[in-house]
């Protein structure tokens, strides 16, 4: 039998109709623990979702950061997907964003300076000559309210973190809500909430490295990559866009067809050569604000395939140039140059600066709102 099936009729446990909400499968579960505490002596949880369907996905309230993620092979075999620390210790100390919520503003914003409504405001220069994720204690470093949620066969937890007026040089006082869940189907689901007292930017977005074959098990080089955009936002040599739309057509930077990541990875091309190797925000294809495939990514070794599902109009494809084996990770793992990919969707970079990129502008009376999936499947 279908392992998604009802044990009583057969059908697909979606589409259950013998007895609605009394479908009979394996029933998922969610559970929290204490995980330690901050250096300032705040107590970290962690808690544990499982989908009862092979799934399962460990989220601490330490920066709001998914630790782990188990997502079966196509033998059935589970594996974690993501890079990350066994204590929250680890991400204190050293984190390149594993996992997180980066916010409040995901990725760059030029020279750590924007406008807004007439008036000047100076972020944290924390990334060559830029602002980079927020600064330097961003939503990643703080420590989230949580709660765990069920609705119907969906299981998970709900963070919520008041940003005060003028954190990190940021105005309005920003109440956000991120609330993750398991489905049935094996879907990891982010939800997005926020609203502020006052004129505000704001682009938040999920910082997983994933790497289809398991966590530590080699690079992301032979991972198949789709990216549904014909276009991408092209970078300075500082990594923020020069305001062009570029079309990826004739490009080692065009996965509208699925190509493996390092197949053109270390090509001549110079948007490359500044990121040494591909970080750029794709310019996605989409019609109308709903959700819509964003990519999908799959580990011929495994045969898991990962689909990106997003109402956000940019993803960040980041390749993990930056890893150099200088970090070990869960289970004494060492993550050297490219073992991990992030698919980070968002709001184009420096957006505040750019007036002909899509509006990250919340006001009073406004609610952000942003929905992203990561669905599993084998091939
Ligand atoms: C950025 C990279 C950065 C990485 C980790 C990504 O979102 O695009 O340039 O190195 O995050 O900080």
């Amino acid at each position: 039998m279908n392992r998604f099936a009802c044990v009583l009729c057969g059908a697909v446990a979606a589409l259950c109709l013998t007895m609605p909400g009394v479908y009979a499968g394996p029933k998922p579960e969610v559970s929290q623990r204490p995980w330690g505490v901050t250096s300032d002596g705040q107590p970290v949880e962690l808690y544990t979702l499982a989908n009862g369907h092979g799934m399962k996905a460990a989220i601490t309230n330490y920066g709001a950061i998914l630790v782990s993620l188990e997502v079966p092979d196509r033998d059935g075999k589970t594996g974690d997907v993501v890079l990350g620390y066994d204590k929250v210790e680890d991400y204190i100390k050293d984190s390149p964003y594993f996992g997180c919520i980066a916010g409040r503003y995901a990725n760059r914003i030029a020279k750590g300076k924007f406008s807004l409504d007439g008036r000047e405001y100076s972020l944290a220069v924390n990334n060559g000559p830029n602002h980079l994720h927020g600064g330097l204690k961003g939503f990643d470093k703080v420590v989230w309210k949580a709660e765990p949620v069920r609705r119907g066969r969906v299981v998970g937890v709900r963070l919520t973190y008041v940003s005060p007026d003028g954190e990190e040089g940021y105005p309005g006082t920003l109440t956000c809500q991120v609330t993750y869940g398991l489905t049935a189907d094996n879907a990891l689901v982010i939800r997005y909430r926020a609203t502020t007292d006052a004129p505000t930017v704001l682009n938040l977005t999920h910082h997983s490295y994933f790497n289809l074959k398991g966590q530590g098990e080699g690079d992301i080089l032979d991972h198949l990559l789709m990216i549904n955009a014909d276009r991408y936002t092209p970078v300075d040599d500082t990594l923020i866009p020069t305001g062009e739309l570029a079309p990826v057509a004739g490009t080692p930077m065009d996965f509208t067809r699925p190509t493996a990541i390092g197949k053109r990875i270390n090509e001549d091309f110079v948007q490359l050569l500044r990121g040494g190797g591909y970080d750029h925000n794709y310019v996605l294809n989409r019609d109308g604000g709903g959700l819509s495939l964003a990519a999908r990514a799959y580990a011929p070794a495994t045969g898991r395939v990962m689909e990106v599902w997003t109402t956000e109009p940019g993803i960040q494809f980041y390749a993990g140039n930056f890893l150099d084996g200088t970090l070990t990770g869960k289970d004494g793992k060492v993550y050297k140059h490219r073992y991990g990919f992030c698919l980070e969707t968002q709001h184009f970079p420096d957006s505040p600066n750019q007036s002909d990129f899509p509006s990250v502008v919340l006001r009073p009376g406004e609610t952000y709102r942003q929905h992203t999936e990561y669905r599993f499947s084998v091939r």
